[in-house]
């Protein structure tokens, strides 16, 4: 039985002060409920959210992590870091740090080994760009990210972590996935897990939808069988919105 799960994706949005502003907000509104929920927030935002957190089953998430445990990595932030102040997940491989900052298959997969050995639970994002879904490409692409980014991950950490499926083309565009094409893709990762793993992994596994998720079309997604949750950017830096989305 899997628990549906939204996690906010806050990207560089707030400032401290806007965060635990949020935070007040939030906890007040989310009383009571078996959805799950976290919030994806800036490095220094972190440690500051899991305190305001407290008392509540509001999670806290990283947006990204090194893979080397410690060393001459100017600018980057360890998995020891992260465990000490208690997060709970870490996005890895979001497209935007694909796009952006080099992230690559290969350092995906690192990034997940490293997370491996830690309580901390990966949210591993996969999705095709426009052009490859325009040449029908899309499940290819999609299964071959998947495949790269679980290559000797043990099945114990598959059954527990969290897979977001955004298609690129849907972050931040306004333009969300159909509910039967997210259904179609969700469905798919589940199929390449259950072959590399057995059944009973991907019967656990989580998988989200993300890129341009909102009140208005959560529903639709939320009740599709193979969708248990969202990675929401935008909508997550309302508390109101996000709430609604929790409701959904
Ligand atoms: P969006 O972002 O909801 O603003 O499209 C989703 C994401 O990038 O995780």
């Amino acid at each position: 039985m899997r628990l549906p799960f939204l996690a906010g994706n806050w990207k560089m949005n707030k400032t401290l002060a806007e965060a635990l502003e949020f935070a007040e907000a939030f906890k007040e509104l989310y009383q009571g409920t078996d959805v799950r929920a976290a919030i994806c927030a800036p490095f220094v935002h972190l440690a500051p959210l899991k305190k305001a957190f407290e008392g509540t089953e509001i999670k806290v998430g990283a947006q990204n992590v090194h893979f080397e445990q410690k060393g001459a990595f100017t600018g980057e932030i360890s998995v020891a870091m992260l465990e000490e102040i208690g997060v709970d997940y870490c996005i890895v491989g979001h497209s935007e740090r694909r796009e952006y900052f080099g992230e690559t298959d290969e350092t995906v997969n690192k990034k997940l080994m490293t997370l491996s050995e830690t309580s901390i639970i990966p949210i591993l994002c996969v999705g095709e760009v426009l052009s490859q879904r325009e040449e029908g490409r899309e499940k290819e692409v999609v299964e071959k990210q998947v495949k790269a980014a679980l290559t000797g991950v043990p099945s114990g950490d598959v059954a527990q972590m969290v897979i977001a499926y955004e298609p690129v083309w849907a972050i931040g565009t306004g333009r969300t996935a159909s509910a039967q094409q997210a259904e179609e893709m969700c469905r798919h990762i589940r199929d390449v897990v259950s072959e590399l793993y057995e059944e009973e992994t991907a019967c656990g596994l989580t998988i989200q939808y993300g890129g341009s998720m909102k009140p208005d079309n959560v529903t639709e997604l939320m009740n599709m069988e193979n969708i248990d949750g969202g990675l929401v950017g935008g909508a997550s830096l309302s508390a109101d919105d996000f709430m609604r989305m929790i409701d959904f």
